[in-house]
């Protein structure tokens, strides 16, 4: 990827955790010394559910705050929130009339976030993955840093592109690539290793956030769901334990090892002597970016200039981009 564009974005409902930045977060702060980068705090994203007007203008500054607290630089990289840009809307209508209901139908996380209650469910939630695929297509990006988790949604977002594509027979946009980290591609529950750790979960014990104290950070990797057995030497045997999985797999992301370096290192070891300096790593790295986030946070009106001060650097990239899409479609413009 010499010469790519990164995009990627972030919803702002609520405090990031540890799988926010193991799986996304850490790798946009490496990506920026050698890549324009374009990072997006998605509050169109936000309210496909309901959001309360207060909690998501502090969640707002929450997000931009952690996210330069763990190190993305406003002069490096483009930051802002997606609703000051206004061509993620407009391209995301333009996408409504590529994509097909049926490609929308197999997407599993509006199954999981629409529950049982899908007749209740926004239409927003549903056309959720066509904004996202404008997102990362207003800017032609060729890369996008995420989890696991939203691989799905990058693989619609090539489908629309190779689809406009084909429409007005010019190689018009790129077909992005996903950027998965290797061993946090998806960080799991601390009380269930069966599922994602998530902002969502009612139980703040299932995941550690950027902002918690160190104290609390220990209590959650004291408590955290176990078994008795002591670490094995191969990745195999891990196969069935998937909480003493993850907690490996966590050591390993803050550290910068394998799963199996870490492995090597603690094999024939109980949670006894592994969970402690477990928290120790997480409490390095947690402990400055919550230090500097409440420093941010103090000053909410610096915030603001950031983002409206990537806002106007984002538009200025996406505007010809989305004008162009218009003129292909065949909209008259008006020359105002
Ligand atoms: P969001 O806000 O749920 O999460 C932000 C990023 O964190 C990753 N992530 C995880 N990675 C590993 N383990 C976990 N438990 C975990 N939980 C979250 C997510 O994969 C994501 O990379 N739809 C996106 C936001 C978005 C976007 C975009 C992303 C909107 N437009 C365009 C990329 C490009 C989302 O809800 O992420």
């Amino acid at each position: 990827m010499s010469n790519g564009r990164v995009f990627s974005g972030v919803q702002p409902t609520g405090n990031l955790h540890l799988g926010n930045y193991l799986g996304a977060i850490k790798s946009w702060v490496g990506l920026q010394q050698v890549h324009e980068t374009i990072y997006c705090i998605v509050d169109l994203h936000a309210i496909t559910v309901p959001q309360d007007p207060t909690a998501l203008k502090t969640a707002t500054h929450e997000v931009a705050a952690c996210l330069i607290a763990s190190g993305i630089d406003a002069h490096s990289s483009i930051l802002f929130n997606q609703s000051q840009v206004p061509q993620h809307a407009e391209l995301a209508w333009l996408f409504n009339c590529v994509a097909r209901l049926g490609w929308l139908n197999r997407m599993t996380q509006f199954k999981e976030k629409a529950g049982k209650n899908r007749e209740n469910a926004t239409v927003g939630l549903y056309a959720y993955p066509t904004l996202m695929a404008a997102d990362i297509l207003a800017y032609k990006a060729t890369h996008v840093p995420v989890g696991d988790d939203q691989k799905q949604h990058l693989e619609l977002t090539r489908d629309i592109a190779t689809a406009f594509n084909s429409m007005f027979g010019e190689d018009f946009f790129p077909l992005p690539e996903p950027i998965i980290q290797r061993t946090a591609a998806r960080i799991m529950s601390l009380r269930d290793g069966g599922s994602k750790m998530s902002k969502s979960d009612l139980s703040d014990f299932t995941r550690i956030n950027l902002n918690d104290e160190d104290d609390l950070i220990s209590l959650k990797i004291k408590k955290a769901k176990t078994d008795p057995e002591p670490l094995p030497d191969t990745l195999d045997a891990l196969e069935h334990r998937p909480e003493a999985r993850n907690l490996v797999g966590i050591y390993a992301a803050l550290t910068d090892q394998s799963e199996a370096e870490v492995l090597l290192e603690f094999s024939g070891e109980g949670f006894g002597k592994f969970k402690p300096l477990l928290a120790d790593c997480l409490i390095n790295t947690i402990s400055p970016i919550r230090d500097e986030m409440n420093k941010l946070l103090a000053d909410p009106l610096e915030l603001d200039r950031i983002l409206n001060e990537g806002s106007i650097k984002a538009e200025a990239i996406s505007e010809p981009i989305v004008s162009a899409c218009k003129g292909m479609i065949g909209f008259v413009h008006s020359g105002k």
